[in-house]
C-alpha cells in the first residue's frame, strides 16, 4: 500500500504538477516491504516517479536499472554537489536527512577534477590492503566478539556481531591501534554518530570522532605505519589534513552501515530460507550464494541520495528541471522487470546497482573488502556455532523503520552454549 495523501500542511508545496501525486517515502507503512512500493510506484509512474522526501520536499525516485545506470553514468548531467538543489529555501534547519544531503567538503560531495582526486588517493590506499591479512583479523574480531555471547546460548546478532565487526575492521584498516581504550571509544561513538539510540548524544559523539581522527592523522603524519591513513598522507595528490580527516569519516561511514547490514540480511536469509539451511554448516559455497543473492534482493542501501540535475533535462519520459534532486532506487532497480522478464530475480553474477555505479560508485576495491569482511563474519558465526538457529519465527523479524538503508531491528540467535577461546 503506497501513501497518496497530499503534501501538509506547512510541507512544502510541489510546484512541479507531477508531484501533485507524489507518494511520501516518510512514514512507516510500506517500510516492512518496500518491493511492493517499488511494484505499485512503478505501475503508477513508470521508471522514474515523483516522490516527496520527508516534510513534503519533492524528489524524483529513479526506479528503473537503465535509468539509474544513465544517471549515475552521467555525472555531467546529474552531478553530487547538494549545493545545486533548488529546494534549499525550503529545509528546515533541523530537517532529519540533512545530515546525509548537507554539502560536506568531502569526497562525496566532491565534482570533476577534485573528485578524482580524492577518490584517486582513497582507492590506492584501499588497493593495498592484504585481503588475506583483513581475513584473519576478522576473524579474530569475530572470534571475540562471538566469545562474549557463546556461553549464554543466546544473542541479538545485529548489535552484538553484525554492526560491531565491520565498525571494529574499518578502524583498524585505518589504522588505529589495536584494542586500546580510545580504540573502543571511537567505535562506539562512531555507533552514535551514525545510529544514535535513545539518550545517546549523536552530535557530541561526531565531534569526538572528528578529533579523534584528526589525532590520527597527526600521529600518522609522525609516525606512518602500514595502514589506509598513511597511504593517504604519503600519496602524490598531497591532500591537507582536512581533507584527509573528511574523507577518512566518509570512508568508516561508508563501510559501516551497508556492511552491516549485509551480514545480517544474509544471515537471516541463512537462517530462514530452506534452500540455504539444508548446508550452511562448513557450507562456503552457500555463504557466497546467499551474500550474492542479498545484494541482487535485500541489498543494504535501498535508495540512495542522491545526484542534483545540472540543466533542464528529461529521464524516463520527466521533465526534470536543473537543480532537482534524483534519488538513486538501488533496490528498484535490481529487481526491475525489464531485466527479469521472467519474474525470476537474481544472477550469480554481479551485474547489480548495489555499489551504485559511475564515477561516484562504491571506489573499486571497497566492495572487495565489503566482501572480505562480511563473508569472515558469516563463515566464522557458522563455524563456532554450528546448531545456530532464529530464537523467534520469521514473521517476527522487523526492518527497521528506514527507506534508506534495509537492515533488521534485531536478529534474535540461540545456540547451544559453548566455550570459543
Ligand atoms: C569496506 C567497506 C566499504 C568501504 C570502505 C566503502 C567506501 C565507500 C566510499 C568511500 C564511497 C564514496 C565514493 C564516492 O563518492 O566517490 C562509497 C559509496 C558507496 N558505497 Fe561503499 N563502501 C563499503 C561498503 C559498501 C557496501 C557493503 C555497500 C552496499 C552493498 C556499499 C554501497 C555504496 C554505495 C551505494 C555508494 C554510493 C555511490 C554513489 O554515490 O553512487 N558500500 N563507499
Amino acid at each position: 500500500m503506497t501513501d497518496t495523501r497530499p503534501a501538509p500542511a506547512g510541507s512544502a508545496a510541489p510546484e512541479c504538477p507531477a508531484h501533485r501525486d507524489a507518494v511520501h517515502l516518510a512514514g512507516l507503512e510500506y517500510q516492512q516491504t518496500p518491493s511492493e512500493l517499488y511494484r505499485d510506484l512503478r505501475a503508477r509512474h513508470g521508471t522514474v516517479a515523483p516522490v516527496l522526501l520527508d516534510g513534503g520536499i519533492p524528489a524524483w525516485l529513479v526506479l528503473g536499472y537503465t535509468e539509474v545506470s544513465y544517471v549515475t553514468g552521467h555525472d555531467e548531467l546529474f552531478a553530487r554537489d547538494s549545493r545545486r538543489w533548488n529546494q534549499w529555501d525550503s529545509i528546515p534547519a533541523d530537517w532529519p536527512l540533512l545530515p546525509y544531503v548537507g554539502h560536506q567538503p568531502s569526497v562525496l560531495f566532491a565534482e570533476g577534477e577534485e573528485h578524482r582526486r580524492r577518490a584517486g588517493v582513497i582507492t590506492r590506499a584501499l588497493a593495498v590492503v592484504d585481503q588475506f591479512e583483513l581475513a584473519r583479523d576478522c576473524r579474530h574480531l569475530a572470534d571475540r566478539l562471538i566469545a562474549a555471547f557463546a556461553g549464554s546460548g543466546q544473542a541479538e546478532l545485529m548489535g552484538d556481531y553484525a554492526h560491531a565487526l565491520p565498525m571494529r575492521a574499518a578502524v583498524r584498516i585505518c589504522g588505529m591501534p589495536h584494542g586500546g581504550a580510545d580504540t573502543r571509544q571511537l567505535v562506539d561513538d562512531l555507533r552514535i554518530s551514525l545510529d544514535a539510540a535513545d539518550g545517546d548524544d549523536p552530535v557530541a559523539a561526531y565531534t569526538r570522532v572528528g578529533e579523534r581522527i584528526h589525532r590520527l592523522v597527526r600521529e600518522k603524519r609522525e609516525r606512518p605505519g602500514p595502514d589506509v591513513t598513511s597511504r593517504m598522507l604519503t600519496h602524490p595528490a598531497g591532500l591537507t589534513d582536512e581533507e584527509i580527516v573528511q574523507d577518512l569519516i566518509s570512508v568508516i561511514a561508508a563501510a559501516q552501515q551497508p556492511t552491516a547490514n549485509w551480514i545480517g540480511n544474509t544471515l537471516r536469509l541463512l537462517l530462514t530460507d530452506e534452500r540455504f539451511a539444508l548446508n550452511v554448516s562448513g557450507g562456503r559455497l552457500s555463504v557466497g550464494e546467499a551474500l550474492n543473492e542479498v545484494l541482487w534482493l535485500d541489498t543494504p542501501t535501498q535508495n540512495f541520495i542522491g545526484r542534483w540535475a545540472v540543466h533542464d533535462t528529461q529521464l524516463g519520459g520527466r521533465q526534470i528541471r536543473a537543480g532537482d534532486c534524483l534519488v538513486l532506487g538501488l533496490a528498484a532497480a535490481n529487481t526491475d522487470p525489464q531485466i527479469w522478464p521472467e519474474a525470476h530475480v537474481g544472477a550469480e553474477n554481479s551485474s547489480h546497482l548495489s555499489f551504485s555505479n559511475g564515477e561516484h560508485r562504491c571506489p573499486y576495491p571497497a566492495p572487495l573488502l565489503a566482501d572480505v569482511i562480511a563473508r569472515t563474519a558469516v563463515e566464522t558465526l557458522l563455524e563456532r556455532l554450528p546448531d545456530l538457529v532464529l530464537a523467534v519465527e520469521p514473521g517476527e523479524l522487523t526492518w527497521r523503520p528506514s527507506i534508506w538503508m534495509r537492515g533488521l531491528a534485531a536478529l534474535p540467535a540461540r545456540f547451544t552454549p559453548s566455550v570459543v577461546a
